[in-house]
């Protein structure tokens, strides 16, 4: 595409070069040309050369299912909105269709967040399976075919958040949320989630006897993602692969380096592949063994600040001993609305956010709330430079006086 559209614009210049045309019809190849170059650029990705990079000298803000406290989860909307915000990455959790579509859901089954309900065709779709040692009944994404996913519209999970964009998107799939990170106008990285893998291999086969983790991969390699972490290759196309599942992890870093963060639960809650504790998982001994496969781990912030009474209490040691192992920590997931504020924050989420990262030091956030985080990491940065020149006038102020009190 980009080689393409670049020849063609410079055939086209080639009439300016010949003083033979009269000045008419050079006019006329200019309009054309740009036309041309419009049709061009709007068939295809467009090109950007030079993307503004993703910033590294900051924790990650992470948009935890698009802009989800603005529009409905895991939707178009929700993603534009977030890169319009200031996402560094954009999350999302994987799942996959009957037909072995990989797709962005968050729930296995379809009835919190989509109008499957009120769709006469599908009411005998309904299906109780085992989820995790637990019968689960509902619309399950694995019994929908890609098409008829389609047919879906999606609304917002809380009653308490905006509702004026309810029905007015639908699923889509991980190639299309691939593709509004990589058509940004600046460099935007992903964060999927291969999610439920064991559940995912029970009930979709894949021709080829490929598994969920095998698909999940190659589309990400398909789309040119590659590289370690903070390589060339990476900074290109940033992505974090995250997952609850540690043998999933392990098994994909057979044949792909690029980073994974280990997703950890709270600790009383077992792992759905390895039937470990997360309270096993956060041990010394687990983290030293995990670090050869993951750059971080992805703790639910309880986890790491315990909370009573709706007050913070003292905050564990999991993220030292994961600094010590040098793993990143990206907890989740932070909200704005005063029913997630702890009373610490006095309502006011650039507290929880002032707390987690310069008290706790967190390297990552997942936020509901992306424009809150980048709006808060921005006053902040412009502070500290005005800090900063105060404190040289300041320096100098001294420098005077201290010279005054020597000749006095
Ligand atoms: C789920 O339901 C089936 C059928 O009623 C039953 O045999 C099975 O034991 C149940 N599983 C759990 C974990 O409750
Ligand atoms: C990784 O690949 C090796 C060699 O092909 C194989 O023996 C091993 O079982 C694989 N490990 C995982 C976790 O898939
Ligand atoms: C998981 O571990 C618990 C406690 O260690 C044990 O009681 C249970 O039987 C295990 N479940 C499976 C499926 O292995």
């Amino acid at each position: 595409m980009g080689v393409s559209s670049l020849s063609i614009s410079s055939n086209l210049s080639s009439p300016y070069a010949n003083p033979a045309i009269p000045i008419m019809a050079r006019s006329l190849w200019v309009v054309l040309s740009l036309f041309l170059l419009l049709v061009v650029g709007c068939a295809g990705r467009p090109l950007h050369h030079h993307k503004k990079p993703l910033q590294t000298s900051r924790p990650y803000n992470i948009a935890h299912r698009g802009s989800n406290g603005e529009f409905p989860e895991e939707t178009v909307g929700a993603y534009m909105r977030a890169i319009e915000e200031g996402a560094d990455f954009i999350e999302s959790d994987i799942l996959a269709s009957k037909d072995g579509v990989l797709i962005c859901f968050h729930d296995l089954t379809l009835d919190a967040t989509t109008d499957v309900a009120d769709h006469k065709e599908f009411a005998n779709r309904r299906r109780t399976y085992e989820v995790q040692q637990k019968n689960m009944t509902g619309w399950f994404t694995v019994d929908f075919t890609l098409e008829e996913l389609k047919s879906l519209r999606v609304k917002q999970r809380f009653n308490f958040r905006d509702q004026q964009y309810n029905w007015k998107y639908s699923i889509i799939t991980f190639e299309e949320f691939i593709s509004i990170a990589l058509d940004a106008p600046r460099t935007v990285g992903i964060y999927p989630e291969i999610k439920n893998p064991v559940f995912i291999n029970q009930h979709v086969k894949w021709a080829d006897g490929k598994k969920f983790e095998d698909r999940f991969v190659e589309t990400l390699k398909n789309n040119g993602y590659k590289g370690s972490y903070l390589s060339k290759e990476w900074k290109k196309q940033p992505v974090f692969i995250q997952s609850f599942a540690p043998t999933s992890l392990i098994h994909i870093s057979n044949f792909t380096d690029l980073p994974k963060i280990l997703l950890i639960d709270d600790v009383t809650i077992p792992t759905q592949d390895t039937n470990q504790s997360y309270s096993e998982v956060t041990s010394d001994k687990y983290l030293g063994f995990i670090k050869n496969f993951v750059v971080g781990i992805g703790p639910w912030k309880d986890t790491i600040v315990p909370v009573k009474n709706n007050y913070l209490d003292e905050p564990t040691d999991l993220v030292a001993k994961s600094h010590a192992h040098e793993l990143q920590v990206h907890p989740y997931t932070y909200r704005n609305e005063n029913r997630y504020l702890h009373f610490n924050f006095h309502g006011d989420p650039h507290a929880e956010y002032d707390y987690w990262i310069n008290k706790i030091r967190v390297d990552g956030l997942f936020t509901d709330f992306t424009g809150t985080l980048h709006e808060y990491q921005e006053c902040r940065s412009r502070r500290w430079k005005d800090e900063s020149a105060v404190s040289i006038v300041e320096r100098i102020a001294e420098l005077i006086s201290s010279y005054r009190n020597d000749h006095n």
